[in-house]
C-alpha cells in the first residue's frame, strides 16, 4: 500500500522544490486510473456541475451532490490526498453553516481536506473550519463561482490593483490557516510573486509555469470535449475520438451481428439451438418435462434447427 499524501507532504513537496500534480476527479473509475497514475491531490471540484451534470456553471451544485461525489472517489483514491470542493452558498452564510457543511464532506465524503473560493472576507469562515480540524485550501484568481460578479470567466489581477488584491488575499488566507492555494486565471507574473511570499503550496491552473504545483479538469486534459479548447488547457489525449471510435465499433458490430461471438457467449451443455420462429407458439408443456435423453440437448421454446 503506498504512503498516502497528507498536507505535511504537501509543503514538504514545495520546500523541496519539488511540484505537485493535481487533478479532478468524479466517480472511482477515474479516481482508481488517477490515483495509479501518481496524482498527489484529487479534487472532488464543483466543475462537475458543468463536466458532469451539463450546466454551464458550478452554482447549481449541491452539498448533498457534492458528498456523493467525494464518497465515490475517496473510495477508489488510495494515495493520492483528497480534497472536496465546497459548493456555492455552502460556506458563504454564517461560519457555523460553513464548519458544518465542511464537516460532512470529511465525515460523510471521506476527504482529507475541503477548498472553498474566496479572500480575506473568508478568514474567519477559514480560521474556524481548520479550527474544527478540517484543512482548507483557499482559491483565488478567477473563481467560478464569482462567475456574475467577474462579468464571465475572465483573467483577473492583470492590473496593478487587482493584483495587490490577489496578493493580499493569498498571505490572508495563509495566516488564516490555510495549508495550500489554488490559483486559477491569473498572470504568470503574479503567481510567481505568490508562490514565492507564501509558505504554503500554490497550484496552478491557467497561472503559468511558476506555482508549487498544477491542476487540471481531468476531463480536459484528457480531451473529452472537442468544444473546449481554452489557452491554459493542454489535451493529453483525444478521448473524444477514442470514445466515439469504439464506440461506433460495437454499434457497427451489433447492427452486422458480429458481436456477441462465441467467444464473448455463454453455452449450455444441456440445451440446443433452435430456429427462431415468431410464429410457433411456447410449448404447452413446461421446460421441466422436455428433458431430453442421457446426453442429448433438450429444446426450451422454437422449432429445432
Ligand atoms: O472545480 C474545480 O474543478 C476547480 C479546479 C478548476 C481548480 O476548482
Amino acid at each position: 500500500m503506498p504512503d498516502k499524501v497528507t498536507i505535511h507532504t504537501l509543503k514538504k513537496l514545495k520546500q523541496a522544490g519539488q511540484k505537485i500534480g493535481m487533478v479532478t476527479a468524479y466517480d472511482a473509475t477515474f479516481a482508481r486510473i488517477l490515483d495509479d497514475a501518481g496524482a498527489d491531490v484529487i479534487l472532488v471540484g464543483d466543475s462537475l456541475g458543468m463536466v458532469i451534470q451539463g450546466h454551464d456553471s458550478t452554482l447549481p451544485v449541491t452539498m448533498d451532490q457534492m458528498v456523493y461525489h467525494c464518497r465515490a472517489v475517496t473510495r477508489a483514491a488510495k494515495r493520492a490526498h483528497v480534497v472536496g470542493d465546497m459548493p456555492f452558498m455552502s460556506y458563504q452564510g454564517p461560519w457555523e453553516e460553513a464548519v458544518r457543511n465542511a464537516g460532512r464532506l470529511v465525515a460523510e465524503g471521506g476527504v482529507g481536506s475541503v477548498k472553498l473560493e474566496g479572500g480575506e472576507e473568508f478568514a474567519e469562515t477559514v480560521t474556524r473550519i481548520v479550527r474544527a480540524s478540517v484543512p482548507v485550501m483557499g482559491h483565488l484568481g478567477l473563481t467560478p463561482q464569482s462567475v456574475h460578479k467577474m462579468g464571465g470567466y475572465v483573467v483577473q489581477g492583470k492590473d496593478e490593483q487587482q493584483a495587490r488584491k490577489i496578493m493580499q488575499d493569498a498571505i490572508a488566507l495563509e495566516q488564516a490557516g490555510c495549508y495550500a492555494l489554488v490559483l486559477e486565471g491569473v498572470p504568470l507574473e503574479l503567481a510567481q510573486q505568490v508562490s514565492q511570499r507564501l509558505t504554503i503550496p500554490t497550484i496552478g491552473i491557467g497561472a503559468g509555469l511558476y506555482c508549487d504545483g498544477q491542476v487540471l479538469v481531468c476531463y480536459d486534459l484528457l480531451g473529452m470535449n472537442p468544444d473546449f479548447k481554452p489557452k491554459f488547457v493542454k489535451r493529453y489525449a483525444d478521448l473524444y475520438g477514442q470514445i466515439k471510435g469504439a464506440a461506433e465499433a460495437f454499434f457497427s458490430e451489433v447492427r452486422a451481428e458480429a458481436f456477441p461471438d462465441e467467444a464473448h457467449s455463454f453455452k449450455s451443455k444441456t440445451i440446443r439451438l433452435v430456429a427462431s420462429n415468431p410464429e410457433v407458439p411456447p410449448p404447452a408443456a413446461s421446460a421441466e418435462d422436455d428433458k431430453g435423453a442421457d446426453g442429448e440437448k433438450v429444446q426450451i421454446y422454437g422449432v429445432p434447427v
